[in-house]
C-alpha cells in the first residue's frame, strides 16, 4: 500500500495533512506514505509543475492521494509551467480516464444546501466524468485572424474508443446501483456530442437492465438544481462533468464535501477532492478537510479493496457532521484541523 502524497497548494497542503492523518490512524499495516512536490510549489523549487522526480514517486506508487494545485502567483506562466498542468498531466499520462465524482447528503446537512430540505433531501448522486479527452486535450493556441485580431482557440474531440471506455463505466456503476444512467452532452449543436450520442446508445445494448436517458447539458444544469433525486448516474465528457460536479457539490452543502476518485484499467487511481487551492482561504485554518479525507476512504476501497476501512472513514465523517462539527463553508466555525479532529475522534 505504498501512496503518494501530492498535497500540491494553497489549502491543498491543509487538507491533505488531515486525510494523511486519519489514514495513519487506521494502522494498516503494509501503508507506507512518500512525499512529493506537485503544482506551484514544485514550479518554484524544481522549475516544473510535475517535476521527473513526482512522476518517479507517483510510478513507483500504487496510488496518489492528490490535494489541489494553482497558484495566481503562476497564472501568467507560459500555460505548460502553470500548475493545473500537473493534474492534467497526471490524468493523461498515467491512462486515468474515468473520474467518479459521488454527490450525496448526508444526515444533518439537509438544511445547509443551496436547494430547499425537501429537494436536497433525494439527491444520491454519481457523476462519472471523462478525464482524458474533449477539450481539455485538442490542439490549442493562439494566432491572429486575417483582419489583425487575436483569436484564441481550443479543439473539442472525442473518437469512438474514448466514448466506448467512459461509456462502460458509467453503465457498470448504474448497474451496481441498480439505476439509471443519464448521458449528458451538447448533441443539438456539437458534432463530438453527436458520436458521443451515438456510441453511449451502442454500448447501451450489452446493458439491457440499466435504463438509459439523454440530455442536453443546459438541461441538466437546469435539472440538477430543479429536481436532483431523478439521476442515479449521470456520464459526460470532460468539460461539462467539471462544470456540473462544481454545481452538484452546492446540491450537497459544500465543494468541501465532494471527494473524487479518477481510474484506469487497473487498480491505481488518484483520489483528489473536487475542489482547488483556494488561495481566499489558504493558509488561514478554513478549508473543510472533509473531502480529501473522503477521497482517501475511495482509495481504499478502489484501489485496495478496503471496503470495510473505507466505510469506516465514510462512518466517521458523517459521525463529525451530524454532531454539527461544520466549517465555514457549512455555516460553522470549526477550523480545518478540528474538522480532522473530529473524524479522527469518531473512527
Ligand atoms: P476553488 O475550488 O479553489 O475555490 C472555489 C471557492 O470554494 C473558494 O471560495 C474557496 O474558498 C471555496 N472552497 C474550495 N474548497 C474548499 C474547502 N475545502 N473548504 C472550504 N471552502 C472551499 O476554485 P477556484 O477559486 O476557481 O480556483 C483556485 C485555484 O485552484 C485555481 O488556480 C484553479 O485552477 C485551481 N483548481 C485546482 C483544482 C485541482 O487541483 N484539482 C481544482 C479546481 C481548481
Ligand atoms: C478539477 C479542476 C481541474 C479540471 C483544473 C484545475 C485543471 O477544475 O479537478 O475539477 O478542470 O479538471
Ligand atoms: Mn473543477
Amino acid at each position: 500500500m505504498k501512496i503518494a502524497v501530492l498535497a500540491g497548494d494553497g489549502i491543498g497542503q491543509e487538507v491533505t495533512a488531515e486525510a494523511v492523518r486519519v489514514l495513519k490512524a487506521l494502522e494498516l499495516p503494509s501503508l507506507e506514505l512518500v512525499d512529493a512536490d506537485v503544482g506551484g510549489i514544485a514550479y518554484k523549487r524544481h522549475g516544473h509543475p510535475l517535476p521527473p522526480e513526482t512522476l518517479g514517486t507517483v510510478r513507483a506508487s500504487d496510488a496518489i492521494l492528490f490535494g489541489a494545485v494553482g497558484d495566481p502567483d503562476c497564472d501568467a506562466l507560459e500555460r505548460h509551467l502553470r500548475p493545473e498542468q500537473a493534474i492534467l498531466g497526471l490524468r493523461k499520462e498515467l491512462g486515468l480516464f474515468a473520474n467518479l465524482r459521488p454527490a450525496t447528503v448526508f444526515k444533518g446537512l439537509e438544511d445547509l444546501t443551496s436547494l430547499r430540505p425537501d429537494v436536497a433531501r433525494s439527491i444520491d448522486l454519481l457523476i462519472v466524468r471523462e478525464l482524458n479527452g474533449d477539450v481539455y486535450f485538442g490542439e490549442k493556441g493562439m494566432r491572429t485572424t486575417p483582419g489583425g485580431l487575436r483569436e484564441g482557440y481550443d479543439i473539442m474531440s472525442y473518437n469512438e474508443d474514448e466514448v466506448r471506455r467512459i461509456a462502460h463505466v458509467g453503465f457498470r456503476a448504474a448497474k451496481a446501483k441498480g439505476g439509471r444512467l443519464c448521458s449528458v452532452d451538447k448533441a443539438n449543436v456539437l458534432e463530438t456530442s453527436q458520436l458521443w450520442r451515438d456510441i453511449v446508445i451502442e454500448v447501451a445494448a450489452e446493458y439491457p437492465e440499466v435504463a438509459l436517458s439523454h440530455m442536453y447539458v443546459d438541461n441538466a444544469a437546469m435539472q440538477l438544481v430543479k429536481d436532483p433525486g431523478q439521476f442515479d448516474v449521470i456520464v459526460t465528457g470532460n468539460l461539462f462533468g467539471d462544470i456540473l460536479s462544481d454545481q452538484a457539490s452546492m446540491c450537497v452543502g459544500s465543494i468541501g464535501l465532494l471527494a473524487s476518485a479518477s481510474l484506469g484499467e487497473g487498480s491505481f487511481g488518484l483520489y483528489e477532492p473536487i475542489h482547488g487551492s483556494a488561495p481566499d482561504i489558504a493558509g488561514q485554518d478554513k478549508a473543510n478537510p472533509m473531502a480529501t479525507i473522503l477521497s482517501a476512504a475511495m482509495m481504499l476501497r478502489h484501489s485496495f479493496g478496503e471496503e470495510a476501512q473505507a466505510a469506516r472513514i465514510e462512518a466517521a465523517v458523517a459521525k463529525a457532521l451530524a454532531n454539527g462539527v461544520k466549517g465555514g463553508d457549512l455555516g460553522g466555525n470549526a477550523g480545518t484541523r478540528e474538522i480532522g479532529d473530529a473524524v479522527l475522534d469518531n473512527l
